[in-house]
């Protein structure tokens, strides 16, 4: 491809994505915890700091996702009650003029998740709780229901699981290239509902690099699994394609690689994903059990994998004292 930078103004000329984050988010050399892990090269690409107000690889999504709504749309979506995108939804719906109404299923206790369930009950304007996962579609519709009484409501997919949101992650993958000097092997990163890696599968592709983006499924296979990324991914390229943007074709199939690091289970934390988690804090970086601490892991355990120059995509943004007080 000419130019990925040229490539991004024309998406944002063409889409008008709403303007949520801080960009580029950084990548960061870490050279220590690369060595600890046995690799010759370790960046991490931080979509964690993607904003001051609440950051994590959901902005780069609801950027698209809320573009174009109108003043006071309720927007309603779905997920765990630990979900950083529900939180993300929550926390920056008012920078699109609106609010949002969360449908949450009850997942494992833990501080990460605990920390996140507190900030979507402070910035939502309405949370339904399931009782158990199976009455999630109960609580969607009471959400749906209710949402209509506050506004105009768009619907949000779970994860932000559209077209549009895999084109805010293909705008990262292509922001990349201008922060590398040389592709890497591979980009790590969790595997949930598919949008992210979908996009930056698109992105490597159009990039014509060599790269491998490895998605570690982090949620049930019904949900996490290569098809159905492959599916969001090729549903982008078309919206591109009817919006007069081509993404060049790809050489030959598309480099994704779907692992599995679920575990016993969505939010369930696994010795492996701990024992990455502890070694990751050694070295400063702070990694969440449900999708951050699983993707690490591989890192882990990639002996029979033969990647050298790695891109961990850090995705999730621990809610801090701005996510709290910001209404
Ligand atoms: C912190 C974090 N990382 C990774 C993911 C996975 O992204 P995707 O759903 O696009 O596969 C999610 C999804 O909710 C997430 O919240």
């Amino acid at each position: 491809m000419s130019d990925p930078a040229q490539l991004v103004q024309k998406i944002r000329a063409t889409l008008a994505p709403c303007r949520l984050g801080d960009w580029p988010t950084p990548l960061e050399r870490a050279a220590a915890l690369g060595r600890a892990v046995g690799l010759a090269d370790l960046t991490l690409k931080r979509e964690d700091r993607s904003s001051a107000r609440y950051g994590g690889n959901k902005v780069r999504a609801l950027e698209f996702l809320l573009a174009g709504a109108p003043p006071g749309t309720v927007f309603v979506t779905l997920g765990g009650t630990g979900s950083s995108h529900c939180l993300a939804t929550a926390v920056h719906a008012p920078a699109a003029g609106g609010r949002a109404v969360l449908a949450q299923f009850p997942q494992p206790d833990t501080p990460a998740s605990r920390a996140v369930a507190a900030a979507c009950q402070a910035h939502a304007a309405l949370v339904v709780r399931a009782r158990a996962r199976a009455s999630l579609p109960l609580a969607v519709l009471a959400a749906w229901r209710r949402a209509g009484a506050l506004g105009p409501r768009r619907w949000i997919p779970g994860g932000g699981a559209h077209p549009r949101a895999v084109v805010g992650h293909l705008v990262a993958g292509l922001e990349l290239a201008s922060q590398v000097a040389v592709p890497p092997d591979a980009i790590v990163l969790p595997l949930g509902t598919g949008g992210t890696a979908g996009g930056l599968a698109l992105a490597v592709t159009a990039l014509g690099w060599p790269t491998r983006v490895v998605g570690v499924r982090v949620a049930p296979i019904f949900v996490a699994n290569r098809w159905r990324t492959m599916r969001l991914a090729n549903s982008a390229r078309r919206l591109l394609a009817r919006h007069g943007i081509r993404l060049p074709p790809p050489a030959s199939r598309i480099p994704l690689v779907v692992v599995d690091g679920l575990g016993p289970g969505y939010g369930h934390p696994t010795p492996e994903g701990e024992a990455a988690s502890r070694l990751a804090s050694e070295h400063g970086l702070t990694l969440d059990p449900t999708y951050g601490a699983k993707a690490f892991a591989f890192l882990l355990q990639r002996a029979t994998c033969n990647v050298q120059r790695v891109v961990f995509w850090h995705t999730f943004a621990v809610p801090g004292p701005q996510t709290e007080l910001v209404p």
